[in-house]
């Protein structure tokens, strides 16, 4: 028999990223709430995600700056990687986020719940035979690591980057089946600690969701890491050998290593929570909402991964806020899925917002377009970085820029601005007259609208 646990404004099943902000968000407009989750809060972005990756990658950069200082002027020797000391490092940072996101949920108005949860009617989750209704649900499991057809994930020789983030060594040598954000960030990483590594990808470019010219820089700059990548052929199968696995790609090539990570995309944790029993509607298992988050469905809502889109936890986050703002009568402005920044932490550094030149001019028409590359080898800070890359603006004729792209190191921390550029439909003239810091990264952005603008700085043809 199943037991009431409370009737709560809203019941939030999932406590990750879009999970835990509604929650926050919803706390703070005095809603009551029930935050459900069988696992750690933070979900994954923070104990198997975003975090951890990003603390291995800085890890990486130190280990590539120790081998590159010399052209500093720096005497230094990499003795070697200490994986048990990356990971102490990587989990301290983790753990202290951990402990931090606990103090934050700590609150009157948030009931934790630690289970697994279902829902079993529109208005209810129930979770060990404990019934927590709400007036209002929002769904939040998340995604997990998607394999492919006859690919069996064990663990130790064909992982997952929930693996890939406890190995205990560096391995000798790696595959990266995937040439998207996951593959590219732990290929960087791998080689960084000084493993041979190959990308099989079936796209014919890495990173293909960003825009082609960004697709060739890194690709140019992973071939001078000697990072190895065959594009253009999908990966057939694996087999084990006496001392790790075989990957046969299409055309019966075939490439071997200590092991291989799958990091062909990540699929939505939707299957077995009762959401189809409930009327919410599945696409290949991702639930489908209008643009203010709702099912259709009672008063359901539905944030993060599960949602069609990218799969950004930035993304979640604001998803989350913008259903609890919703439900609290706010009527937020809907969010822009193409002004959510993106950023692939590889070295180098991949940073977006916007469109790709190609979506821009299907969407405007090719003659409506134009594009404009500012090189770093104009950027003062990027030559003492002795970084390469560019600045890329999409610009409609006599319009806004309606896309940013970045690649080099740190390019990152550039995406901010980018982000505002674009969401406030910033014409050249408009940027070209803000002051940016000399010399900072910041100012590639800057000069590039100056070019743009008519009026170029430093900017070598
Ligand atoms: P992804 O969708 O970015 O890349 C998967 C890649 O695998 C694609 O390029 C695809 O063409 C390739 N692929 C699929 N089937 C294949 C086959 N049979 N043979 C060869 N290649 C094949 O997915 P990924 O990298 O697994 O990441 C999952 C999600 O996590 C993404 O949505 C990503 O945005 C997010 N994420 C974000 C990060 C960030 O923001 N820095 C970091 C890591 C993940």
């Amino acid at each position: 028999m199943s037991q009431p646990g409370g009737t709560f404004d809203i019941v939030i099943l999932g406590a990750g990223s879009g999970g835990y902000a509604a929650a926050l968000r919803a706390a703070e407009l005095n809603l009551s709430v029930a935050l459900i989750d069988k696992a750690e809060l933070g979900g994954t972005c923070l104990h198997r995600g975003c975090i951890p990756t990003k603390a291995l990658l800085h890890a990486a950069e130190l280990a590539d700056q120790t081998r590159e200082s010399e052209q500093f002027g720096v005497k230094a020797d990499l003795v070697g990687i200490d994986m048990a000391g990356v990971n102490a490092y990587k989990d301290g940072v983790v753990g202290r986020l951990y402990k931090g996101l606990q103090g934050l949920l700590k609150q009157d108005k948030i009931t934790l719940v630690q289970g697994a949860g279902k829902l079993v009617s529109q208005d209810t989750v129930e979770v060990d035979g404990k019934r927590y209704t709400g007036r209002n649900v929002i769904l939040a499991t998340g995604s997990y690591s998607r394999s492919l057809p006859g690919l069996e994930v064990d663990g130790t020789r064909v992982l997952t980057s929930e693996h890939a983030l406890k190995l205990d060594r560096v391995p000798s040598s790696a595959i990266v089946l995937g040439g998207g954000v996951i593959g590219v960030e732990f290929a960087s990483v791998w080689k960084s600690f000084g493993a041979d590594v190959t990308i099989l990808e079936a796209l014919p470019r890495l990173v293909a969701a960003e825009d082609e010219d960004i697709s060739k820089a890194v690709e140019r700059a992973f071939r001078k890491r000697k990072i190895n990548f065959k594009v253009g052929k999908p990966f057939e199968k694996v087999e084990h050998t006496d001392n790790g696995v075989r990957a046969t790609i299409a055309g019966g090539e075939t490439v071997e290593a200590e092991i291989l990570l799958v990091a062909v995309g990540r699929g939505p944790t939707t299957q077995g929570l009762g959401y189809e029993e409930q009327g919410v509607t599945l696409d290949r298992g991702f639930v489908i909402t209008n643009e203010r988050l709702h099912t259709g469905v009672g008063n359901i809502y539905a944030v993060g991964d599960i949602v069609p889109g990218l799969q950004l936890a930035h993304r979640g986050f604001q998803q989350g806020i913008f259903v609890a703002e919703e439900i609290a009568g706010l009527r937020p402005a809907v969010i822009d899925e193409a002004g959510i920044p993106r950023v692939t932490y590889s070295d180098p550094e991949v940073a977006s917002v916007g469109l790709t030149e190609a979506k821009a001019k299907e969407q405007y028409g090719a003659d409506k377009v134009s594009t404009y590359n500012y090189n770093l080898g104009g950027n003062g800070k990027s030559q003492i970085l002795k970084t390469q890359g560019f600045v890329k603006l999409v610009r409609v004729e006599d319009g806004p820029v309606v896309g940013v792209h970045m690649v080099g190191a740190r390019m990152g921390e550039l995406v901010g601005e980018a982000q505002l550029i674009y969401n406030w439909e910033a014409f050249p003239a408009e940027v070209a007259q803000l002051v940016h810091a000399h010399p900072t990264q910041n100012e590639a952005l800057g000069e590039a609208f100056l070019a743009l603008a008519g009026k170029p700085l430093h900017a070598h043809a």
